[in-house]
């Protein structure tokens, strides 16, 4: 089944050269086609001008079976939401109060919060009880433009609850219309357990849990927590290396909270992204560029927590390929909505409307490896879109704190429509 979109007011292409990320000055290009038209099946198969269209018709060289009126509106590529801790259970709003009357990510770390209230509140639930607490999260990532999301585990710890995690990403990804990409993420924190036995744990995660994740198959990423206080670079290095005889590939929590020296070990790695980077050295940012790791950034962590927000504009400076995600996770960063994402990183990291739209899909699709058929729209991509009840894009961050999202499309198929709100006496 194939369907022609017509009057497009303006289809945001992000790429028309098969680009797989973009940086530097290319950032700002969005490839912005005026009245356009698309056919889609499952993938895009033809971009164009109506009349084209109707002309190729005419001549056999194109079909489809319906006709779908886009009244002028904004076409772009779904979000790529390529960095979220979303499956969990539990509620850490105290913490959040906690913070804003003073206290730091670490002093509740220190008194036994923050990662550590999630494990155990995740390893007292079952996996049907992980899937529902998900559900409506991912629901609303996607109709907030979300078509693609990175979730990893971590709030586990231990063989059992972190496969439990990963179960529940699974069955989430059958279930869901969203394209879920799961990443095992067992060295998160060090549980309590293992306090004095920190050795103890790796060999557990390089032992039994990697092993176990990939006979199962339910990971394709290995993520670790490189941090003070969390784990060293020298037990990341271990793990990841690990994690690649198993075939998952690395990517890296990376210079967060300390200048610990994580994109340069994410770099030698070749990880396919080092993520968080607010305090990335001058160093780093150059390994970053020499090995084409995707740079993520998470503004909204930095948001929350009030921290300083990473370089962004050094990075694209210096031509490291920058991705944007949310970081949803219910201490640091608990939001799924990409659109904050895009404000808040014009507003305080300096990117322009457009640099951010690109870092959010076409590189967020890099960073998960998957650019070559999503985050942008081109002929063979998958049909991943959205239609903003907009006529110019740059007003989805002029306007911010609405929903622009009207319609989600997921594999030519439309999967979420806004309804338009009852009349008053309908009320
Ligand atoms: O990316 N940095 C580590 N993990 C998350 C926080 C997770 C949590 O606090 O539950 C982050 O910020
Ligand atoms: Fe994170």
């Amino acid at each position: 089944m194939a369907t022609l979109l017509v009057n497009i007011g303006q289809l945001v292409t992000i790429s028309t050269g098969g680009e797989r990320w973009k940086a530097g000055a290319a950032l700002r290009e969005l490839g912005i086609l005026s009245d356009a038209a698309m056919v889609v099946g499952e993938r895009i198969q033809w971009i164009g001008s109506p009349s084209e269209a109707y002309r190729l018709r005419e001549a056999g060289l194109l079909q489809w079976d319906t006709l779908y009126d886009v009244g002028g509106r904004v076409v772009v590529p779904g979000f790529v939401d390529s960095h979220t801790h979303a499956v969990f259970v539990g509620s850490r709003a105290h913490e959040y109060r906690q913070r804003l009357a003073g206290a730091t990510y670490q002093d509740i770390a220190a008194a036994g919060g923050g990662i550590m209230a999630t494990v155990y509140a995740v390893r007292r639930a079952s996996e049907e009880e992980l899937v529902e607490a998900a559900r409506p999260l991912l629901w609303n990532a996607l109709r907030h433009g979300t078509t693609t999301i990175e979730i990893k585990s971590g709030y586990g710890l231990t063989t059992a609850d972190e496969l439990k995690l990963l179960r529940a990403i699974r069955r989430l990804a059958t279930e869901l219309p969203l394209r879920i990409v799961p990443t095992f993420m067992g060295a998160h924190a060090l549980p309590p357990e293992y306090r004095d036995r920190r050795a103890a744990y790796v060999e557990l995660i390089c032992q039994e849990m990697l092993p176990a994740v990939a006979s199962e198959g339910l990971a394709e990423y290995c993520d670790v927590f490189a941090e003070e206080g969390y784990f060293t670079l020298e037990e990341a290095e271990q793990i990841l290396r690990t994690a690649q005889e198993y075939g998952l590939r690395p990517r890296l929590h990376a210079d967060e909270f300390t200048p610990l020296g994580a994109a340069e070990l994410a770099a030698r790695l070749g990880a396919v992204s080092a993520d968080h980077l607010l305090y990335v050295s001058e160093q780093g940012i150059a390994a970053l560029r020499e090995s084409g790791t995707v740079a993520t950034l998470l503004p909204g962590t930095s948001y929350t927590l009030r921290l300083p927000y990473a370089p962004a504009r050094r990075l694209i400076a210096a031509g490291v390929p920058v991705a944007l995600a949310t970081d949803c996770n219910p201490g640091s960063c608990f939001c799924e909505n990409m659109q904050m994402v895009l404000s808040l990183a014009c507003q305080y990291m300096g990117l322009l409307p457009e640099e951010a739209l690109v870092a959010a899909t076409l590189n967020g699709a890099a960073a998960l490896e998957r650019s070559h058929e999503l985050g942008s729209l081109e002929v063979g991509k998958w049909a991943d879109f959205l239609i903003l009840q907009l006529r110019e894009v740059v007003e989805l961050v002029y306007h911010f704190g609405v929903n622009h999202v009207a319609e989600v499309w997921i594999g030519g198929r439309c999967v979420w429509r806004e309804s338009s709100p009852p009349a008053v006496e309908e009320c």
